[in-house]
C-alpha cells in the first residue's frame, strides 16, 4: 500500500511540469499576461545574446585587421622582415599560440544563456492545441459580431487600445485551421484574405499557389463549382504543372456535365427533399441567431409602455438593519423574468482581493454532461474560473453577506462564490443555471435542492462583447465594473423558470471577471414560501 502511494507521488511528481504547462490559455486572460512577461524575458536574453555575439566579432575583426596589415607588410619583404629578431618571435608565438586562441573564440558557443532560457521557459509555451483554440475564438468572435474579414485582419475593432493587424501567412494560417476543422465556410474567407493581401502586393512568403489550392477546395465542398474551376484555372494560369489542380479540373468538368444531365431529368422529390433540409437548417437556428443579435445589441427592445414600469429605487433589504441608514441603489433591468441589477454594491478593493484570491487557482470551467451528470469541459463554456470558500478570506465572508441581506435568502445552503474569467473569444452559450427534472441530479450530493437564483457580481467592464443575455426574453444586461445582478431560477412553487436561459457572449475585446453566487432551495422555506399554483 505505501509502497503503492510513493510510486503514485514520484509519478506525479514527475508529470506535473508538463501537465502544468497545458493550461488551455486561451480561454483566460490571467494566464496570458505571464506569457506576456515570458516572452519579454526572452527578449531580454535574446539580446543580451546579441550583444556577446557581437563583441565577439567585433574581437575577431580587429584580430583580421591586424594580421591583415601585417602579412601584407611581411610578404612584400620576407627575409627583410624576419631579419628583425622580435618580428621572427612575433611569428613563432603567433603561429603557436594566438591563433589557437583564436580558433577556440570563433568556435565558443554565445548562446548557453539564451538557449537554457529557452529550454526552461518552453516547458510553459502554448502547445498546438492552444493555437487551435485562439484561431478558433477569432472564427467565432467573426460570427458572432458579424465581423468582415477585412475588418478583422485590418484591426479595425471598437474599443482597441493596440491597433493588430494579420499579415497574408496569419490569414493563410487561420484558414488551414478552418479547413482541418473542416469549417469551408471561414477556410474561403480567410484564403480569400490571404490571396486580397497578396494581390494588393503585400511582401510575404505566402504562396498564392498554396492558398489556391485550399480555396478552391473550400469552394467546392461548398456547392460552388463554378468557381472552383475559376480559382482552379488561376491556380494553373501560376503553375501549369500543378499534379492536383490538373486532375481536379478533369474532375470538375465532368461533374459539371454530369449535373447539366441530371438538371434536365430533375424530379420533383428531389426538390421536396432539399426544401426540407432547408427547413430542418433554419430551425436549428433560431436562439442562437437570437443570442448572437443580443450580443450584438441588436435585441428585441422592449415597447416603451413595458419600460415604463421598469424603475430605480434605493433599497434597504427589506429593512434590514445593515441597510436601513445607508440603503442601495437597485435598478429593474427587466420584468419577466424579474432581473434586478445592484450599483455600487462590490467596491473596487474587494474586488481586486477576490481576483488576487482566485488568479493563483483558475482552471478551465466545467459543465455538467446532461447524460452522465459528471463535470467535464465543453466548447460552449470558454472560461477559467475559482471557487472561494467565506472561511478563507473575511472579504468573501462579508461579500456573502451582503448576498444574503440582500435577497433575503439564506447563504448557508449556496455553493461557495464562484469567480470566473473569460479572456477574448471566451463565452458560456445558452444554458438554464437550474437543473432540469429529466436531467441526473447534478445537485444530488449537495443535499440542498435545485439552484433558486443566481447573484452575479460584475468585476470588470468589457471593452466590447461580454454581455449577459436572455435570447427567450430578448433582455441583454451589459457588464459593469462594481455591479451585480440578480434574478430567480424558480418559481416559488420550486418548478424551473424557462425563461431564464441565458448566455455569456463572447469576449470581442478586453476581459471579463465575473462572480457569482448559487442560491439553493434548503433554507428559503420561510424566506420564500411555495405558493399554491404552479407558474406563479
Ligand atoms: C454562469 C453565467 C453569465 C456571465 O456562469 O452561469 O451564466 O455573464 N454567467 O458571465
Ligand atoms: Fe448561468
Amino acid at each position: 500500500m505505501a509502497f503503492n502511494k510513493i510510486w503514485y507521488t514520484l509519478a506525479l511528481g514527475l508529470l506535473l511540469p508538463f501537465s502544468y504547462a497545458h493550461t488551455d490559455f486561451f480561454t483566460s486572460i490571467g494566464h496570458m499576461t505571464d506569457l506576456i512577461n515570458t516572452e519579454k524575458d526572452l527578449v531580454v536574453s535574446l539580446k543580451d545574446y546579441i550583444k556577446a555575439e557581437e563583441s565577439k566579432l567585433e574581437q575577431i575583426k580587429k584580430w583580421a585587421e591586424k594580421l591583415d596589415q601585417l602579412t601584407d607588410t611581411a610578404t612584400k619583404d620576407p627575409e627583410g622582415f624576419l631579419g628583425h629578431p622580435v618580428n621572427a618571435f612575433k611569428l613563432m608565438k603567433r603561429l603557436n599560440t594566438e591563433w589557437g586562441e583564436l580558433e577556440s573564440l570563433v568556435l565558443k558557443d554565445m548562446s548557453d544563456g539564451f538557449i537554457s532560457n529557452m529550454t526552461i521557459q518552453r516547458q510553459f509555451f502554448p502547445n498546438d492545441e492552444d493555437q487551435t483554440g485562439a484561431a478558433k475564438a477569432l472564427l467565432r468572435l467573426q460570427d458572432t459580431y458579424n465581423l468582415d474579414t477585412d475588418t478583422l485582419s485590418r484591426g479595425n475593432l471598437p474599443g482597441v487600445k493596440h491597433k493588430s493587424f494579420l499579415t497574408a501567412e496569419d490569414c493563410f494560417e487561420l484558414g488551414k485551421i478552418a479547413y482541418t476543422e473542416a469549417d469551408y465556410y471561414h477556410t474561403e474567407l480567410w484564403m480569400e484574405q490571404a490571396l486580397k493581401q497578396l494581390d494588393e502586393g503585400e511582401v510575404s512568403s505566402a504562396d498564392k499557389v498554396y492558398i489556391l489550392d485550399y480555396l478552391s477546395y473550400a469552394v467546392y465542398q461548398q456547392g460552388d463549382l463554378s468557381k472552383a474551376m475559376m480559382l482552379t484555372r488561376r491556380l494553373l494560369e501560376l503553375d501549369p504543372e500543378h499534379q492536383r489542380a490538373n486532375g481536379n479540373m478533369k474532375y470538375f468538368e465532368y461533374i459539371m456535365a454530369k449535373e447539366k444531365d441530371a438538371n434536365k431529368s430533375s424530379t420533383d422529390s428531389e426538390d421536396q427533399l432539399e426544401k426540407e433540409t432547408e427547413v430542418k437548417k433554419k430551425d436549428y437556428l433560431p436562439e442562437r441567431r437570437k443570442y448572437e443579435m443580443l450580443c450584438r445589441g441588436e435585441g428585441l427592445k422592449m415597447t416603451p409602455q413595458r419600460q415604463k414600469r421598469l424603475f430605480c429605487r434605493y433599497y434597504d433589504g427589506n429593512r434590514n438593519p445593515r441597510y436601513i441608514l445607508g440603503p442601495v441603489k437597485q435598478e429593474d433591468e427587466w420584468d419577466k423574468p424579474r432581473i434586478v441589477r445592484f450599483l455600487d454594491i462590490i467596491s473596487d478593493e474587494e474586488i481586486e482581493t477576490v481576483k488576487e484570491l482566485a488568479k493563483p487557482r483558475l482552471s478551465r470551467a466545467t459543465v455538467h454532461d446532461p447524460e452522465t451528470g459528471k463535470l467535464t469541459t465543453a466548447h460552449y463554456r470558454v472560461s477559467k474560473s475559482a471557487w472561494l470558500s467565506g472561511y478563507e478570506s473575511p472579504v468573501v465572508s462579508r461579500i456573502n453577506t451582503r448576498i444574503q441581506d440582500l435577497t433575503g435568502l439564506d447563504v448557508s445552503t449556496a455553493e461557495e462564490l464562484q469567480v470566473a474569467n473569460y479572456g477574448v473569444g471566451g463565452q458560456y452559450e445558452p444554458h438554464f443555471d437550474f437543473g432540469r427534472k429529466d436531467e441526473p441530479d447534478a445537485f444530488k450530493e449537495l443535499g440542498t435542492g435545485n439552484r433558486i437564483a443566481t447573484w452575479l457580481f460584475y468585476m470588470s467592464d468589457v471593452s466590447a462583447g461580454g454581455a449577459t443575455v436572455f435570447p427567450e426574453v430578448g433582455a441583454s444586461v451589459w457588464p459593469k465594473k462594481g455591479t451585480a445582478v440578480f434574478w430567480y431560477n424558480l418559481f416559488p412553487s420550486g418548478e424551473g423558470d424557462y425563461s431564464t436561459r441565458h448566455a455569456a457572449c463572447p469576449v470581442l475585446v478586453g476581459n471579463k471577471w465575473v462572480s457569482n453566487k448559487w442560491l439553493h432551495e434548503r433554507g428559503q422555506e420561510f424566506r420564500r414560501p411555495c405558493t399554491l399554483s404552479e407558474l406563479e
